[in-house]
């Protein structure tokens, strides 16, 4: 038996062949994050199970499903906030969405994805924005969420946020879109009104299985730094196939598509903000 603890390991690239065939037992293919990260979270589980060695790990991995199941739950990094990086939605705001507005009739939904929602603060900016234009324009809209982690998708069906998670949002939006509560431990809460909850339809699943056509956009931030780049041209595939021909594509301020053969697929519409269009399939 191959006996690796923390101090031996002199490269992270090997931590995931000792983990390989237990995943594939669980059927996640480890190989599609980084070895870097993995090697982190992996990390992290054994010192709070008090473990030294990998092969140690890999023992308890193999023997109790919940400890995958914790590994798998700390593999998915929740960190979010509402309107993450402002200026990107003020400028998606501002220039994109009279540009979709302008291509669709006035029946016509427009329909999004937040691809990795986390806890839900990236769909319900996009319902708020998107409700708050589409009131001039009369279009009705349809946001699907997802996200691979349980315990992130219920929290953001519920929809309750500490005050601190909305106190940087102007007034005028707490106002319109969200309520005060009080928790059973006395502290206040604010939560989404249902005329925005509705808007969205929360689901617990992987990117590259949700079942999403003819959207108008996608945002997927902050999801795919945390993938190989074969992982990463899986899942921009994924999204090309997903969007419409006018369609547009948002990632995090960190991604981006430069240097990957998906490059061809999109043009950059705002390169800063990696706000991506569709290029057609006739024309590449
Ligand atoms: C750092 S959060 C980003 C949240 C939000 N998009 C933002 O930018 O604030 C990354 C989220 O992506 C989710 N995720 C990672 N891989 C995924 C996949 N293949 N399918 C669905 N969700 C995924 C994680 O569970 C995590 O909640």
């Amino acid at each position: 038996m191959i006996i690796l603890s923390l101090s031996e390991l002199p490269i992270s690239e090997d931590v995931p062949e000792l983990f390989k065939p237990i995943f594939n037992d669980y059927g996640l293919d480890i190989t599609r994050y980084k070895p870097a990260f993995m090697k982190r979270r992996i990390d992290r589980r054994m010192r709070i199970l008090d473990l030294n060695t990998y092969s140690e790990y890999a023992l308890v991995l193999k023997k109790e499903k919940s400890e995958f199941e914790e590994l798998f739950e700390s593999l998915s990094i929740n960190v979010t906030n509402f309107f993450r990086d402002f200026s990107v939605f003020d400028k998606f705001r501002l220039e994109i969405i009279p540009k979709i507005v302008s291509g669709l009739d006035k029946h016509d939904k427009i329909r999004i994805w937040s691809a990795g929602c986390a806890s839900g603060e990236e769909a319900y900016s996009l319902a708020i924005m998107f409700a708050g234009e589409t009131s001039r324009y009369g279009n009705t809209i349809e946001i699907i969420a997802n996200d691979v982690s349980e315990k992130a998708i219920t929290f953001a069906q519920n929809g309750r946020y500490i005050a601190n998670s909305i106190e940087k949002l102007p007034n005028s939006i707490i106002a319109k879109n969200f309520h005060m509560l009080t928790n059973v431990e006395n502290n206040i809460e604010y939560e989404v009104n249902p005329s925005i909850k509705n808007l969205i339809s929360f689901k617990v699943c992987d990117i590259l299985s949700t079942d999403a056509k003819q959207m108008d956009v996608i945002l997927c931030r902050n999801v795919l730094i945390y993938y190989e780049r074969e992982a990463q041209e899986l899942i921009i595939n994924k999204f090309y196939h997903s969007l419409k021909d006018t369609g547009y594509l948002v990632l995090g301020m960190d991604e981006t598509m430069l240097g990957r053969r998906c490059e061809k697929l999109f043009h950059p519409s705002m390169a800063r903000e990696r706000i991506y269009q569709k290029i057609p399939s006739k024309k590449h």
